[in-house]
């Protein structure tokens, strides 16, 4: 709320792993602007992306739907984000945002995994640094399973292949 300076927030959603973040997130911003003397507006946005398959990233990034991001254009915007692992997701993302040319860009990443594939890229708000392992639950899945699960948990290696492609 400091960093935004007040402005109206767009808040985007990148689905399907950030929904829950997302909706925990606005409720706890909601809870500071009826705490505070000014409030933020804010509205939201939904992109949806693909990169892994099972516990592999695919290398390519698809955006299979959402909202028409041209709105982004001039506003200032809040990305949530699941999980950020290399790192490539988030930075693709961002720079599909940053040709919209909005007034300012920033990421809140709940989970970043420690990993020596990461690209280096650290979001500019963060949850907690996770060790490298696979993790589902709390909207993370494997092959679409265990998004439902309220905690988040590694899968074990015996899980694997019941939950197969
Ligand atoms: P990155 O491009 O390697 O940072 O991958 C980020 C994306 O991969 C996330 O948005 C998730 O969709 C997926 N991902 C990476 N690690 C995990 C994990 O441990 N559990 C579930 N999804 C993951």
């Amino acid at each position: 709320m400091e960093e935004t300076g007040g402005r109206h927030i767009v808040a985007l959603c990148v689905l399907k792993g950030g929904y829950k973040f997302f909706a925990h997130l606005l409720d706890y911003i909601k809870a500071l602007n009826r705490n505070s003397d000014r409030s933020i507006p804010m509205t939201v946005d939904f992109i949806r992306l693909k990169s892994y398959c099972s516990d592999r990233s695919t290398g390519a990034l698809k955006v299979i739907g959402g909202d028409d991001l041209s709105t982004l254009t001039g506003k200032t915007v809040m990305i949530a984000e699941d999980i950020i692992d290399a790192g490539k997701t988030t930075q693709t993302l961002l720079s599909l945002v940053k040709r919209l040319n909005p007034k300012m860009v920033k990421v809140a990443g709940l989970l970043v995994k420690s990993t020596p594939r990461s690209v280096g890229y650290r979001p500019d708000f963060d949850g907690f640094e996770i060790p490298d392992k696979f993790v589902v639950g709390y909207a993370l899945d494997y092959n679409e399973y265990f998004r439902d699960l309220n905690h988040v948990c590694v899968i074990s290696e015996t899980g694997k292949p019941k939950y197969k492609a």
